[in-house]
């Protein structure tokens, strides 16, 4: 039996807002039916526009997170057989779909859940004191069905930030807060915790955070973000290997989608909109002939549906500060190339 939601988590769900919502949705066209899959259903905010708009449309949704796939579960019930929710990376969808089954769209919502922030325990949030965890997939073992989903993900075994923290070379740290914070500061908040873990273990979130106010003399804010923002960013993106999880994912998407396949990913940083946008462009970018200097039209793998990337309108961001940093990119899966 999945474990049922707390109060706490309900309240969550009820009060979640998807980011760029509407816009993804258009994009997907879910309206011609057929296959689709969220990659990350979360609290299945998308999952339920995406179904709720296409009456024929089925869906498969993904995500790490057993609570976050016990919640969805319940939201989606409505739309009975046509959901199949799995516990998986989205790194391993090959394993769940066929070449060329997935005509429908291929949906990425990225980062963390407004539950997984939310959660203290879960050690996501610098605002919250809480252990220094940032696992996705929680800290439980490799689990079997949960949540009515079937599937199982590695969860146990996998690094928390804690041990990032308490065990990484200094170095090592250095180069996570400058790549994945781009932390201007890496250097010094490295040494800082590594003459701390000396003393005892780095062990919550506060604790973290007031060791880096001290790396930078105190300064608490940069502009209106807070100065642990980065470091935090950057230790959940090693801890739950982001940047490797979209690059499969990206690299995987065209070969399970059919033609006509749409393809829509919304990111909140930029390393990961970096990603996106060259993945993209490079399938629908034709190398040229080089006697007739033509594009050679054949060899283009999907069209792109967003020649910029789409950002949520002033009144999404204030309804909902999280959609601040999004951005959506879209693609198509050309005919000529489709398995
Ligand atoms: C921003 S939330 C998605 C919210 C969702 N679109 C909704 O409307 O409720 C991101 C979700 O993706 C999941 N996630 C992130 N990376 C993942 C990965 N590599 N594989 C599977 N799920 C992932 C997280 O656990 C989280 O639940």
């Amino acid at each position: 039996m999945p474990p049922a939601p707390s109060r706490e988590r309900e309240a969550t769900a009820a009060t979640h807002r998807p980011v760029l919502v509407d816009e993804a949705v258009e994009l997907l066209a879910p309206e011609r039916g057929g296959l689709f899959v969220d990659c990350t259903v979360g609290l299945g905010g998308h999952a339920a526009a995406l179904l709720a708009r296409g009456p024929s449309a089925r869906l498969l949704g993904i995500d790490r997170d057993p609570s976050a796939l016990a919640l969805a579960a319940e939201r989606l019930a409505p739309f009975g057989e046509r959901v199949r929710l799995v516990r998986a990376r989205f790194s391993e969808l090959g394993e769940h779909v066929a070449a060329g089954e997935v005509d429908g769209g291929i949906c990425a919502d990225l980062g963390v859940s407004s539950l997984q922030l939310d959660s203290a325990e879960r050690g996501f949030s610098l605002q919250r004191e809480g252990p220094l965890d940032m696992r996705m997939g929680g800290a439980e073992g490799a689990a079997g069905a949960t949540g009515g989903a079937e599937g199982a993900v590695t969860g146990g075994g996998e690094e928390s930030a804690f041990d990032l923290v308490n065990f990484y070379p200094e170095d090592e740290l250095r180069r996570i807060f400058s790549e994945y914070g781009e932390e201007r500061q890496a250097r010094r908040i490295a040494q800082t915790i590594g003459a701390a873990r000396r003393e005892r273990p780095v062990e919550t979130t506060r604790e973290l955070r007031e060791l880096v106010y001290r790396s930078k003399g105190g300064r608490r804010k940069e502009g209106r973000i807070d100065s642990a923002t980065r470091v935090f960013q950057a230790l959940r993106i090693a801890v739950n290997r982001e940047l490797v999880e979209l690059e499969r994912l990206l690299g995987e998407a065209t070969r399970l989608m059919a033609r006509e396949g749409r393809l829509v990913v919304i990111s909140y940083h930029s390393l990961e909109d970096r990603l996106v946008k060259h993945r993209l462009r490079s399938l629908a970018t034709p190398s040229r002939d080089p006697v007739t200097g033509r594009p050679r039209d054949e060899e283009r793998v999907m069209e792109l549906l967003t020649r910029r990337s789409v950002r949520p309108t002033e009144v999404e961001v204030l309804v909902n500060p999280r959609a601040r940093s999004a951005r959506l990119r879209a693609a198509v899966r050309l005919p000529w190339n489709a398995q």
